[in-house]
């Protein structure tokens, strides 16, 4: 069976050059974590021979797995490993005729990807307490992560060139990993007591549309402008080559380098996550959920000011224009809001807040509620469901999540946009935006009032609509028990006659 790759082989070895191998993805290291039950991990690599079988198998714990045998084809092979429970050290074993690979100190959890631009690469050196934090993720070992190289590439890569190979935090190399991706797995790690590994692909100052596959670019109507430095060349090559893991989810951090075309973000997200799901579905043996859960970060403030801005478009175009997540159009996901975590003096720039355990938190929040089934986790603020114009013409009334939170009330974010017309629409050009300062508030209501607008139409409304609406964790509304904030909001349509139900 071996015979061709065999006497290749020996010639090779008469010519000191070549050998037949046995590889695994350069993805497989000592250390490294792998997906656990019910979901099977996938193994993947490349071997000499032709037909020849790959035998895998899992040893340690007092328990040897059953092995599991794939054939080579075209140079190719992968294989599902049996469910294992969470937990370890195991040794994972591939042999064949070309070889023997063994990698030891394997764990089993969760695998999560974490992906986006410099946000998602803000080091853990670089956040507020870095030195404690730091200190502390150290009673984290069973946390682990890898690191993919920045590369780019014009075709899809199988192969991944990885920057810093499976590691744990105790690694000198910790406090250059990036501090949201890894905060995210130590808060979740006490919550769900597995192990949890993961692997940070990002790339700083990069476009939604060069993380997406070319099916995702051809959803939307729109190119790049910007040539060839667009569209899905770090699909190519820092996410095409991972297809064939066993994920239990992603975290997505980007949305900055968009802003500038916010118009065209909501459709590149929906359409991204979406192959991104199927793809790594697809090639995981269907291993990797074909629905797998997808948290992500709202964009952080900027400069300060009262300047308008980009911003709050792109924030809503993150959510696919409803406001909040999951929604129908991005089912499975969860957001952290962060507008209000702004830190103007960071010395990697204001773009990069230094508040990064507070994204960490209540992107862990979304996770235990969306991704882990724990259903009574309040991971959302409040939303807007009905604006009433309560027959006054001065004033508005805003009922929060159906009746049901009650709100803590921090500073005035609301605005209303008025216009000499009688129509009941918004037009951002010919209508003016005014502050509607807050009145009252009982429960889950909040009245404000419109005065502003004078003899004016009240026709829509906005909340925390600023690029940087407020000082560190003072934006106007928050969940009394959850004291998480009320995302932006905004409505371009209002009757000053009529109730308005929304949500
Ligand atoms: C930083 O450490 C101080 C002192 O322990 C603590 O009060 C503060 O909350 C920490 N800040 C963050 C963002 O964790
Ligand atoms: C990562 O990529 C850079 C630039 O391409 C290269 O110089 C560096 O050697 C790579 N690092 C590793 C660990 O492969
Ligand atoms: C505006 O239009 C509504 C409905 O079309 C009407 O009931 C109302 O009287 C109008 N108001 C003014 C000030 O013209």
């Amino acid at each position: 069976m071996a015979s061709a790759c065999v006497l290749i082989f020996l010639l090779a070895a008469f010519f000191h050059q070549g050998e037949c191998a046995l590889l695994l993805n350069s993805y497989f290291s000592d250390h490294m974590v792998l997906q656990r039950a019910p979901q099977q991990a996938v193994l993947w690599g490349t071997a000499d021979t032709e037909g020849d079988i790959i035998t895998a198998k899992v040893t340690g714990q007092g328990s040897d797995s059953t092995p599991v045998t794939t054939k080579v084809t075209q140079g190719q092979w992968k294989v599902k490993l049996p469910a294992q429970n969470a937990g370890g050290p195991y040794i994972v074993n591939v042999h064949s005729h070309d070889g023997d690979v063994t990698f030891s100190d394997v764990l089993f959890g969760d695998v999560w990807l974490c992906s986006g631009q410099s946000n998602m690469g803000v080091k853990m050196n670089q956040i507020i307490n870095a030195s404690e934090e730091i200190k502390t993720a150290q009673s984290f070992p069973q946390v682990r992560f890898t690191r993919v190289n920045f590369t780019q590439s014009d075709t899809p890569q199988s192969s991944v060139f990885y920057n810093i190979p499976w590691t744990t935090p105790n690694n000198r190399v910790f406090e250059y990993f990036s501090s949201v991706c890894f905060l995210f797995g130590e808060y979740l790690h006490p919550h769900v007591n597995h192990p949890i590994g993961l692997v940070l692909s990002y790339w700083g100052g990069t476009l939604v549309e060069a993380w997406s596959p070319p099916q995702a670019i051809g959803q939307c109507q729109h190119r790049s402008k910007r040539g060839p430095r667009g569209d899905s060349i770090l699909w190519n090559a820092m996410i095409n080559p991972l297809l064939s893991t066993t994920l239990y989810g992603a975290i997505w951090y980007q949305g900055e380098s968009n802003s500038y075309h916010y118009d065209r973000y909501s459709c590149q997200i929906i359409a991204m996550l979406k192959e991104w799901r199927k793809q790594f579905h697809q090639q995981s043996l269907q291993q990797t959920s074909a629905n797998f859960p997808f948290g992500y970060v709202q964009l952080a403030p900027n400069a300060p000011g009262d300047a308008v801005g980009l911003f709050p478009e792109e924030r809503w175009a993150q959510t696919a224009n409803y406001g909040y997540s999951p929604n129908p159009a991005l089912p499975n996901t969860f957001m952290a809001v962060t507008m209000d975590l702004p830190d103007y003096d960071s010395p990697s720039g204001s773009i990069h807040p230094r508040y990064k355990q507070d994204v960490a938190k209540r992107l862990v929040l979304g996770a235990l509620n969306q991704a882990y089934g724990h259903s009574d986790v309040i991971f959302q603020g409040p939303f807007p469901t009905a604006i009433n114009a309560n027959g006054d013409p001065h004033e508005l009334t805003i009922e929060y999540d159906h009746g049901k939170t009650e709100l803590d009330v921090r500073s005035n974010g609301f605005e209303v946009c008025c216009s000499v017309l009688n129509t009941t629409h918004c037009d951002d050009v010919l209508d003016t935006w005014v502050d509607a300062p807050i009145s009252r508030t009982s429960g889950s209501l909040v009245t404000i009032s419109t005065s502003g607008c004078g003899s004016r139409h009240v026709v829509g409304m906005r909340y925390e609509w600023r690029t940087s609406p407020c000082d560190l964790k003072l934006c106007s509304l928050y969940g009394k028990t959850s004291g998480l904030p009320a995302p932006p909001y905004i409505t371009r349509s209002i009757s000053e006659h009529n109730s308005a139900i929304i949500g």
